[in-house]
């Protein structure tokens, strides 16, 4: 009897005591609100508009973890990027132009604790924050999956595709990633599509 087997405190048991093997890393850079930044080509997050502390990747961030019950990872540099819009802008082109590889703030949690690892990241400058080349290069993800998700002012998924297939190539890098645009991201249709994502990419334990 179905009802009977769900009930059964085996099934109780490995449903409690089963550890997610589910990572979300991500990495987002909430900037000081200008009431004009928004629309400008790399202007702040829509968000911010609503919730202040919280980034555009960062809340995409939060809705994956409530679909796939996953632990959560915040990815930090060591040395803290300005929350100004122009001054986080040369930040990071300069970074890209010295091909820089930020430090991390914290090390990562143990990667061997999990089987699928979605990694988030806003697009700087056409293609992922450098410290997001710092994570894939300094880090083994063989045999895992790699589940990415971006925000964007317009450049989409950019480059990064290809750059984590390039740096992580004994991954399953899932191609079909999400790419949500900044103007879009605090939409009513988001926590549904981020939800039906989640279950298209998700594989079944
Ligand atoms: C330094 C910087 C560079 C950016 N460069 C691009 C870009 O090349 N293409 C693009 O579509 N958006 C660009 N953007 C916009 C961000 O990708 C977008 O605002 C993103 O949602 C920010 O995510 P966050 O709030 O999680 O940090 C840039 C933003 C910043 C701060």
């Amino acid at each position: 009897m179905v009802m009977g087997l769900l009930g059964h405190p085996a099934f109780a048991a490995e449903n409690s005591s089963t550890p997610s093997r589910t990572l979300i890393i991500w990495f987002s850079q909430p900037e000081e609100m200008k009431p004009d930044a928004v629309d400008g080509f790399s202007g702040a997050s829509v968000l911010q508009k609503y919730t202040p502390e919280t980034g555009s990747t960062q809340f995409v961030a939060q809705l994956i973890q409530k679909q796939t019950l996953g632990d959560l990872f915040r990815l930090e540099t060591a040395t803290p990027y300005p929350r100004q819009h122009d001054a986080l802008l040369r930040v990071a082109e300069k970074e890209q132009q010295t091909n820089a590889r930020p430090s991390l703030k914290t090390p990562l949690p143990d990667l061997s604790n999990y089987d699928t690892i979605y990694v988030g990241y806003p697009i700087w400058w056409y293609t992922m924050p450098m410290v997001i080349y710092s994570l894939f290069e300094q880090n083994d993800f063989a045999g895992k999956t790699i589940i990415p998700f971006t925000t964007h002012g317009g450049s989409r998924l950019a480059d990064s595709l290809r750059q984590i297939a390039r740096m992580q190539p004994q991954a399953r890098l899932v191609t079909r990633a999400l790419s949500i645009s900044r103007n879009d991201v605090s939409g009513p249709d988001v926590p549904v599509q981020v939800e039906q994502w989640v279950k298209q990419v998700q594989p079944q334990r």
